[in-house]
């Protein structure tokens, strides 16, 4: 099964990402996440990013194309790939196409996770991460069970994403926002797109989701 997660910044794509990947076996792609471990280990192409991504604008697309081809070329995509916020223009989409067929591993179905960007911006200034699992948490809707543990590792220890300062969100959302269109138009077309609403309770999207997904496996 191979997929693409979209959904506009702090829809809930990492949130729900977990959730699909403890149930199905499938590699869990996320360009966001592989440009934050390149920043963390100082690389080239996290200096790159960097450049981009505290601006919050969209790293250029061969930079991204060539990350995520080699990322599917990887043992763990060939029991299927889940992509999250990749692609995010129609230049990627385009090269998602030729680099799934080449590599026999074309998309089997994109699911949008629909919610008004209005509140977008009080969500994202909201969230704060696991520093030694990376569980992700929201002061306004997910907190840890005991305050100040993570649910997952028991870690205490919690950090807030650079790209989520007020300033940089504002700009994140509209870059997102006008590419958001053509890309849902693209994917009508291919008769490969499902929407859910992402204005729910975490649990109530993934159920939305996971039908959509039972439905695909049959
Ligand atoms: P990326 O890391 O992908 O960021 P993003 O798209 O802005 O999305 P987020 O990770 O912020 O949000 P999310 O949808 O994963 O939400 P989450 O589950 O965390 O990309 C970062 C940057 O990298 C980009 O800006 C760009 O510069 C660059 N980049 C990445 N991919 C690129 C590409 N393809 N091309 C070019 N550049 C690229 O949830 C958010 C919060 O909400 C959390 O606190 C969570 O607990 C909470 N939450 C989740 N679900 C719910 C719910 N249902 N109700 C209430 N709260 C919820
Ligand atoms: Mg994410």
């Amino acid at each position: 099964m191979n997929l693409m997660l979209m959904g506009l910044p702090g829809a809930g794509k990492g949130t729900q990402a977990e959730k699909i990947v403890d149930k199905f076996p499938i590699a869990h792609i996320s360009t966001g996440d592989m440009f934050r471990a390149a920043i963390s280990n100082g690389t080239e192409l996290g200096k790159l990013a960097k450049s981009f991504i505290d601006k919050g604008q969209l790293v250029p697309d061969e930079v991204t194309e060539g990350l995520v081809k080699e990322r599917l070329q990887e043992p763990d995509t060939e029991t299927g790939y889940m992509l999250d916020g990749f692609p995010r223009t129609i230049a990627q989409a385009e090269a998602l196409e030729t680099i799934g067929s080449e590599l026999k591993k074309p998309l089997d179905a994109v699911i949008n996770i629909d919610v008004d960007p209005a509140i977008l911006g009080a969500r994202l200034s909201a969230r704060y991460i696991c520093k030694t699992c990376g569980a992700t948490y929201n002061k306004l809707s997910h907190n840890p069970k005991v305050e100040g543990t993570c649910d997952r590792c028991g870690g205490h220890e919690f950090f807030q994403r650079d790209d989520d300062k007020p300033e940089t969100v504002q700009n994140r959302l509209k870059v997102n926002i006008e590419m958001n269109t053509p890309l849902l138009d693209f994917y009508a077309d291919r008769k490969l797109l499902f929407t859910v609403n992402g204005d729910q309770d975490i649990d109530a999207v993934f159920a939305e989701i996971e039908s959509i997904l039972d439905g695909l496996n049959k």
